[in-house]
């Protein structure tokens, strides 16, 4: 939750004007225009609208729509046969939108039941995760700390839906990951969920674009819009002037930066960080906080792994492994 404090009264508005539709397809940027139909249905064109709360596959739309409205969702395979979802409104549903970090509304979106993780080598047994209980909430913002090899990037990458646990129970959602087809795992991977991965895992074959552009490509978004957010999220890493390079020609923390674009390009409901600050100067660094805090601001689920214990200052709850376990869970403790 962003650190705030008032002098004063704290009113909750109920907000009683909070519409709801399936996530829609966000043009560029911070995702603050979507498309509208015509009422003829002839063309989608773009509106200004005020987001709330971003669920995994429902958002609040607090302004610039009308309930009735019909605006293209973003699931979709084809943008040709672009899903419309007509703007509706739940007052019942109103005051938790106003609580707008979405805390406290009771709905844990990542649970992990007795994760264990084994890796199995040359007959050795590497036990990465052992009985891990985590619940993580719908726009938590969590830190995920601990030495190094104590199973923190094999905890991230279960929950991004790239490994499986070995034992124990994943539900995201509400949904048993385990139960899930596995076009419906790529499904959310690719359109849910972003991944900055602590090696980055550019593709070296692929241009600074291109590399950012390629996970939008799976969702079918038109190519102006694509470009478009390429763009954006280049430049809010300061990395726009670079955009023809590959990957071989950058500098360590470039490819960092360029790894965090790419993850929040498609404005993920879930952002998966491994060391996302790893390589960058203090700079740099607060630059990528700042860009993560905004997504959060904005209703995304985070979650940091930093050994760095002034970035885990953002976050709302820190975890702390030890040896593939759990051993903490609580608010960051300051930094003298
Ligand atoms: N694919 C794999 N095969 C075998 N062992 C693995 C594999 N991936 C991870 N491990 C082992 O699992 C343990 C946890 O690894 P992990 O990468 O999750 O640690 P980490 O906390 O992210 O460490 P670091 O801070 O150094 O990145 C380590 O002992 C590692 O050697
Ligand atoms: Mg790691």
């Amino acid at each position: 939750m962003p650190k705030l404090s008032v002098d004063g009264t704290i009113v909750s508005d109920p907000l009683r004007t909070v519409k709801y539709t399936g996530r829609p397809a966000l043009s560029a940027g911070c995702g603050a225009e979507v498309f509208k139909l015509l009422d003829d249905g002839s063309a989608a064109p773009r509106v200004p609208v005020q987001l709330g709360k971003r669920l995994v596959d429902v958002i609040a739309i607090l302004g610039g729509l009308e309930i009735g409205d019909w605006i293209i969702v973003s699931d979709i395979s084809q943008y040709a046969n672009a899903a419309c979802d007509r703007i509706k409104q739940r007052p019942g549903e109103a005051i938790m939108a106003a609580n707008d970090n979405g805390l406290d509304n009771g709905t844990a979106l990542i649970s992990l039941r007795g994760v264990q993780k084994v890796f199995l080598t040359d007959e050795v047994e590497t036990h990465a995760l052992s009985d891990v209980h985590i619940d993580i909430k719908q726009g938590e913002y969590v830190a995920i700390s601990g030495p190094s090899g104590c199973g923190k990037s094999t905890l991230l990458s279960i929950l991004g839906l790239l490994d499986t646990p070995s034992a124990g129970e994943y539900t995201l959602a509400g949904q048993r990951v385990a139960g899930l087809p596995r076009v419906e795992c790529a499904r959310v991977r690719n359109r849910q969920i972003g991944f900055i991965f602590q090696a980055f895992n550019l593709i070296a074959d692929l241009s600074v674009h291109d590399n950012v552009e390629l996970p939008l490509t799976y969702r079918d978004m038109p190519a102006g819009e694509r470009g478009e957010r390429v763009m954006a999220a280049l430049e809010r890493v300061g990395m726009s002037h670079r955009a023809k390079h590959f990957p071989a020609q950058l500098s360590g923390g470039e490819q960092q930066r360029v790894a965090v674009a790419r993850a929040v390009a498609g404005d993920p409901a879930i952002l998966l960080a491994d060391e996302p600050t790893g390589n960058l100067d203090s700079r740099n660094g607060e630059a990528v906080m700042a860009l993560l805090q905004e997504l959060h601001c904005n209703g995304s689920t985070i979650c940091m792994v930093t050994h760095d214990a002034r970035y885990v200052q953002h976050a709302d709850r820190e975890i702390s492994l030890f040896d593939g376990r759990v051993v903490g869970s609580g608010v960051p403790t300051p930094v003298a």
